[in-house]
């Protein structure tokens, strides 16, 4: 195949891969229906896919992956930086020149018998003075179809780098003309005639970014959150590094729209850590009585925002995604009703359970299991066969345009205003439903300090709060200490500062029921941050925070919740925040070499003001 392409540049780099990695055959991707269609027929063939009933769920497919390859490898990824201290004490480090010498001699060879299929993609609407665009090569077609799905990809954004290369398009940030190199391969070569396996992986995996020369190369692992190198690889961990670099911000937060009944939009965007429910949020279903008022939310995004100061003077965010890449299990039309339309054709699910009539299941999805499915390991289940018929991490990869409250600047370049920035864990005890920071310094200090009790099984480590800093404790390309100081950094350069907000939807009553109900009911919430960004909401000053008085929050149609109720939720309680002051202090410890002052400040003035 001719290379579609006079970018010299791009041309060199994929003849260097091409020689390294030894491919059969290269193959560049346009992005087109035409190449989705003989891709997703190749990976049924090769048994990689199930395609689904086509009345059910047309032009979707199923994917199982091995049980070894089903979620990111933190321990597997690195951050490659000449000094350790660049990387922090939260990354794996690893020197950039040993690191490369051994990832050159894993790719050697690597795919042999294979496609290296090249993908130029763009993070973010092409025209976004964000916008950033990259090349993966990979050997695997699931990546491809994936990546279809997840960003812009194809023809449109190769034409795009060769114009800025010559000039025809000048980018107002970041140069022009230039493209992150994403190297994947699964690392499994094939000899001749050999048969491949539906879901080729190898047990040693690497997920490895180099910021300063901004490429990035992960070797061994299919899943999506290690392979499709646009998402956490690029938009996340080498974002950070060039957003820091240039006065932005690359963080993992939704982005949604919250419509008043006058037609105002209030945007905020949020960072929860995983299992909070953050996709549930971007995609909130108001309770009747405010859709009968007249509010509505809208999706910009699910996962990540990328926030720069504006002319404007406000902090403006764009989605730098076009796909949702969420969690399957507890996703229902009682739980996540839009979700569950996103996802209703054209879109991918890896390691959910298959119908007898050819469709997905997962646990949560309907009240009543089906009689029989195949499971996600392809076994036979049944209802009490005492196995889960779905990996927990299960995922389904569905567009964003499909997306039945799709706001309609999702794909706007100058992106949305963002109101309100808005941090939560997953807390049984201490934190408050909602409050409000003091001011910008504070709301960083909140977003420093968040994190969940933990729910997995390992022994003693229930109910600890594991810190997961504006939940980027795994997506950070840098020094954690330093990214607070670029946090705090950014209030420099906004005039309209937004408001910063703690909520936590997962309190709990000392019999272990939860205290807020949650779900369509954190409208209510959201109501009091819109009504505070608009100042026309009281709040309460309190030792931790701004707070909403009852009379000045709507529980109007939530049957049986009183006053009592809501004070339960709001309570905070002296001696458990004194725990929580000593716990992130140990966490400050650790960080200690790069934080910022002014946070050690934030934490001994909220010591001052709990006596
Ligand atoms: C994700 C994650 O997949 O945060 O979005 O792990
Ligand atoms: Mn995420």
């Amino acid at each position: 195949m001719t290379p579609p392409t006079t970018h010299t540049g791009l041309l060199q780099w994929v003849a260097e891969m091409t020689a390294l990695c030894t491919p059969d055959a290269v193959q560049w991707c346009d992005g087109s229906q035409e190449e989705w269609n003989t891709l997703t027929d190749f990976l049924v063939k090769q048994g990689t896919f199930v395609r689904l009933n086509p009345e059910k769920r047309p032009n979707s497919f199923l994917a199982r992956s091995k049980p070894s390859d089903v979620a990111r490898v933190e321990d597997r990824t690195y951050i490659c930086v000449k000094r350790p201290d660049e990387a922090g004490p939260t990354n794996n480090w690893a020197d950039p020149v040993e690191m490369k010498t051994l990832l050159v001699e894993k790719f050697r060879g690597a795919m042999k018998g294979r496609t290296m299929y090249v993908i130029p993609f763009c993070m973010g609407p092409l025209d976004s003075p964000l916008a950033k665009i990259g090349v993966e090569i990979s050997d695997s077609a699931y990546v491809v179809v994936n990546m279809r799905i997840m960003c812009h990809m194809g023809s449109h954004v190769l034409r795009r780098l060769e114009d800025e290369v010559r000039g025809v398009i000048s980018k107002k940030r970041d140069g022009h003309g230039y493209f992150i190199p994403s190297a994947h391969t699964v690392g499994v070569p094939l000899s001749p005639g050999e048969v491949d396996s539906p879901w080729p992986c190898h047990d040693e995996k690497y997920i490895c970014h180099f910021p300063d020369t901004r490429e990035i190369w992960s070797y061994g692992s299919g899943y999506g959150g290690n392979s499709l190198l646009g998402k956490k690889c690029l938009a996340l961990r080498i974002a950070s590094n060039i957003a820091r670099e240039h006065k932005w911000m690359a963080e993992h937060m939704l982005i949604t729209g919250l419509h008043s009944p006058d037609g105002a939009v209030t945007y905020v965007a949020a960072a929860f850590p995983s299992a909070c429910g953050k996709t549930n949020m971007a995609m909130l279903v108001p309770p009747p009585q405010y859709v009968e008022a007249g509010w509505k939310t809208s999706v910009v995004g699910d996962d990540i925002a990328w926030l720069w100061p504006h002319e404007d003077g406000k902090l403006h965010a764009i989605n730098p995604e076009t796909g949702f890449f969420g969690v399957a299990p507890g996703t229902s039309y009682d739980t996540n009703p839009i979700a569950m339309d996103s996802m209703t054709a054209n879109s991918i699910f890896t390691n959910v359970a298959l119908t007898d009539d050819g469709d997905v299941w997962w646990e949560g999805m309907t009240k009543e299991p089906p009689a029989h499915l195949i499971d996600w390991t392809g076994q036979d289940w049944t209802p009490g066969c005492g196995r889960v018929s779905s990996h927990a991490n299960s995922r389904f990869t569905a567009p964003a345009a499909q997306c039945p409250t799709i706001d309609p600047n999702w794909q706007n370049p100058d992106g949305v205003p963002i109101d309100a920035i808005i941090f939560g864990g997953r807390r049984a005890t201490t934190m408050p439903l909602v409050f409000q920071s003091f001011n910008w310094g504070h709301g960083v200090y909140l977003g420093a300090t968040m994190g969940s009790e933990m729910t997995a099984a390992a022994a003693g480590t229930i109910g600890k709060v594991r810190r997961d800093p504006m939940a980027m404790l795994p997506f950070c390309g840098y020094n954690m200490g330093a990214y607070f100081a670029h946090w705090l950094e950014m209030r420099r350069y906004l005039k309209h500062l937004p408001r910063f907000f703690h909520v936590n939807w997962f309190r709990k009553s000392e019999d272990g029921k939860f205290l807020w109900p949650g779900f369509g009911d954190n409208m209510r919430v959201l109501e009091w941050i819109v009504r505070r960004c608009r100042g026309e909401a009281a709040g309460h000053e309190t030792q931790i925070g701004w707070i909403p008085a009852f009379d000045d929050f709507n529980v109007e149609g939530l049957d049986g919740f009183t006053e009592k109720n809501f004070d339960a939720c709001m309570a905070f309680d002296l001696k458990e925040w004194k725990t929580e002051l000593v716990s992130q202090a140990e966490f400050f410890l650790d960080l200690y070499d790069h934080l910022p002052k002014e946070l050690l400040f934030q934490r001994e003035l909220l010591a001052a003001r709990l006596v």
